[in-house]
């Protein structure tokens, strides 16, 4: 049987998932002794890992390449879904907020305001009903548009606050809560079904015994 294949967000969310997997007993070793390798297996468990960007682990999983995934919900609501998402995994927690320069006020005067954010889908669903507003796709540090007088607020997702607030700016409004979640092919739900229910059970009493 071929391995069950989970496309992994690298760097934080890689981590923790790492950890709580191994804390059921299942081998992480090659995931913690990858050097540049990008495809791990998890020895007795046939599973092989692979790690990716978050959109890609989306994009994998869509296409059927991968089997499960492991993403925050803030890249399932940028992308759309066209996937299941089974379960929170409870950790990776952080919030989407629009955040403007500290004590100004977003909604005074009438001028037609600038988002700048990793996340233009969200920030346009967020201000559909409200109003109409520019959005400037920025790819990192999305701290730096309102500093460089390129817009007049931010929407990205803040974990402690402290990039806000070193860079002179404080959250406006609360969007959304986000932590990781796992995704699953459609396809795969209907082909290995006893296989990822057995993992996401798994997954499951990890979180819970954590
Ligand atoms: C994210 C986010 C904020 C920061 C928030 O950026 O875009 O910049 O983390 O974290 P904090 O509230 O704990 O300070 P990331 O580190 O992913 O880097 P990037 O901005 O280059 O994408």
């Amino acid at each position: 049987m071929k391995p069950l294949r989970i496309a992994l967000t690298k760097g934080r969310l890689e981590e923790k998932t790492v950890a709580m997997l191994e804390s059921i007993g299942y081998d992480c070793s090659q995931i913690r002794n990858k050097g540049r390798k990008l495809v791990l297996c998890i020895p007795e468990k046939n599973i092989e890992v692979v790690l990716a960007k978050s959109a890609d682990v989306i994009t994998y999983v869509e296409n059927g390449v991968c089997d499960l995934g492991i993403v925050g919900k803030d890249t399932i609501m940028e992308m759309g879904k066209s996937f299941y998402e089974v379960l929170d995994l409870g950790f990776g927690r952080c919030r989407f907020a629009l955040a403007v320069p500290k004590g100004t006020n977003f909604y005074e005067g009438y001028h037609s305001r600038t988002i700048a954010t990793k996340y233009p889908n969200v920030a346009r669903s967020y201000f559909e009903s409200k109003m109409d507003i520019e959005v400037v796709k920025i790819e990192g540090s999305v701290e730096l548009a309102p500093i460089l007088g390129l817009a007049d607020a931010i929407v990205d997702i803040v974990e402690t606050g402290t990039t806000l607030k070193e860079n002179g700016l404080e959250i406006a409004e609360e969007i959304a809560q986000v932590s990781a979640r796992v995704i699953v092919n459609i396809a795969s739900l209907k082909l290995r079904k006893k296989e990822i229910e057995n993992l996401i059970d798994d997954m499951r009493r990890a979180i819970k015994e954590n």
